[in-house]
């Protein structure tokens, strides 16, 4: 079996292969992959011989003809609202040219059968040497499954092999809990080696988040401040201003809904344990000696293990849920999460199951966390996200500590404000510091002034999406961005306690906050009761 331990980073050219998207009529295909794998094209960064191969059963009636026509159109759809890019009539009809789909269902195994006809004649047409990504955009139910199904249609080929190489890219959430987890990172072993797994959490592909570490490691004035001795506390907020329904902005009609997915998984299984986890660890890491894939991802996992378990008798001090209710949004009347729920089901034509008529899934959740190493010793780490908040924004945030109390901050009427680290994850990728500056003037007066950096002005043009770096990756062989069995493990085992202990509880109600609002005031206790507070975003 190919080992995973080299210490050498690797190269990051990607080499030649058909892309397979599982899942390929879904939401994430459409709204993230597919413009990603567009983007990359326009980019000139694909490989130079590659196709992309949808797979999957799209709602009845939607193939009017030739399959690989229904996805051309959808991708078109997708990439025209969400890509980076605009959409180019020369670059689509090259990208066109090489994407594909074939219909089936995933425990079909005559699809399984045409899907490999279907790769096989690709690979001659494009001169392609029988290397495939297989990009599992599906429920975690379905992991298992279609991993066996790719091993019996002879899908999968020896880790060992270097250019007919097979990859599996599996999509979270990995599992409901830590011992669905478990099962499915078996499953999956029990297809391919850990070498050919690529665990993906998209918010480690994003550009703020990687330069998190180009900025600790690379720059001799921060890492000598990063830790308990000089920072008072961290704040990482994931604020997202869309909710389970997507309406149109004129007519109000619903554009789509996540209800299937959402409803029963709520922002701890959501956002918490997988991309807020994330986001902490390569905060919060110890120096790697290298960049190779095994020793970034040692440091991160170590993150993880040195969390303080949650303690439920504290836990109404450290951890507060929430629920969307009707509200405004930018001047539009935006239903409560309940409604959306019911509404969604309706227009899915589902029947609404029995614990989703009064949902008490949650849609925010806050929280504060210690890590107990010594870098950390003492320092909280205050994390929130929610989904209907007022804006998009998610941001990192690290506050210094004080000065002494001896030269200008002396009147505890104008208290000194802090010195401020916040990277801005997004929109509008960049960092500022806040530090204080002295008004002009005769007399010694204080403001706080904001050294700032952007990266579009300063470095030209959007950032990519986190997907196009991530996909580029998987080809490349690259795994630094991707989590280890040993990682997704970790997080389940830190947020396992409080989801018991919910399950436990089963309110009836939880905490509520207005759509457009910052969530429900009760997660003001958690950092209030510490003298801080969350910062305005
Ligand atoms: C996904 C979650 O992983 O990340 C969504 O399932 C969430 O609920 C999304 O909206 C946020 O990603 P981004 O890149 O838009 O911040």
């Amino acid at each position: 079996m190919a080992s995973d331990s080299s210490a050498k980073p690797r190269s990051l050219v990607p080499q030649p292969c058909q892309l397979v998207i599982f899942g390929a009529p879904g939401d994430l295909a459409w709204r993230k992959l597919l413009p990603a794998v567009y983007n990359l094209n326009v980019d000139g960064l694909l490989p130079s011989h590659f196709a992309v191969v949808g797979f999957g059963l799209p709602a009845e009636g939607s193939i009017k003809g030739d399959p690989d026509e229904y996805l051309r159109e959808r991708a078109k759809g997708g990439i025209s609202r969400f890509s980076r890019q605009a959409l180019d009539e020369s670059h689509w009809a090259d990208f066109t040219r090489s994407l594909f789909f074939v219909a089936g269902s995933f425990n079909d195994t005559r699809a399984y059968a045409q899907l490999k006809a279907k790769l096989d004649a690709n690979d001659i047409q494009f001169g392609i040497p029988g290397a495939r990504v297989f990009y599992l955009a599906v429920p975690p139910s379905l992991v298992g499954m279609c991993v066996a199904k790719l091993q019996q249609a002879g899908l999968v080929t020896s880790p060992d092999e270097t250019t007919a190489f097979t990859r599996v890219i599996v999509e979270k959430p990995i599992g409901h809990d830590l011992a669905s987890a478990r099962e499915i990172i078996a499953q999956v072993a029990s297809a391919f080696d850990e070498s050919q797994t690529y665990r993906i959490d998209h918010y480690l592909g994003k550009e703020t988040v990687q330069n998190l570490l180009v900025l600790r490691f690379a720059n001799s004035i921060f890492e000598p401040l990063w830790n308990g001795k000089y920072i008072d506390h961290v704040q990482i907020t994931v604020a997202e201003e869309e909710g389970l329904v997507q309406y149109d902005a004129d007519s109000g009609e619903m554009l789509g809904t996540r209800a299937g997915y959402y409803e029963g998984v709520g922002a701890m299984r959501d956002m918490m344990q997988n991309h807020m986890l994330q986001v902490l660890c390569v905060v919060a890491m110890e120096p790697p000696w290298s960049l190779a894939p095994d020793i970034v991802r040692d440091a991160k996992a170590s993150v993880l293990n040195c969390l303080r378990p949650i303690d439920i008798a504290e836990i109404d001090r450290t951890v507060v849920r929430g629920q969307y209710i009707e509200g405004d949004v930018h001047g539009r009347r935006v239903p409560g999460y309940r409604k959306e729920v019911r509404d969604s089901f309706s227009s899915m034509g589902k029947p609404l199951p029995q614990e989703s008529v009064n949902s008490t899934t949650e849609t925010f959740v806050a929280m504060k966390l210690f890590i107990d190493n010594w870098r950390w010793s003492g320092v909280p780490f205050y994390l929130r996200t929610g989904k209907r908040l007022p804006k998009r924004s998610s941001e990192v945030a690290i506050q210094f500590k004080a000065v002494p109390q001896v030269l200008f901050n002396h009147s505890p009427e104008v208290p000194l404000e802090p010195t401020v680290l916040s990277l801005r994850v997004q929109p509008e990728e960049g960092l500022a510091m806040r530090i204080a500056s002295k008004l002009p003037g005769p007399k010694v007066r204080i403001y706080p002034v904001q050294m700032e950096f952007n990266y579009s002005q300063s470095l030209g043009g959007p950032s990519p999406e986190a997907y196009e770096r991530l996909l580029l990756d998987v080809m490349a062989g690259d795994a630094t961005l991707f989590l280890r069995r040993d990682a997704v493990e970790a997080a389940w085992k830190f947020v396992m306690p409080l989801l018991d202990y919910w399950q436990r509880q089963r309110v009836r109600d939880l905490p509520e906050y207005q759509c457009g609002t910052w969530g429900p005031c009760e997660a003001d206790r958690i950092i209030e009761a510490d003298g801080r507070q969350w910062r305005t975003l």
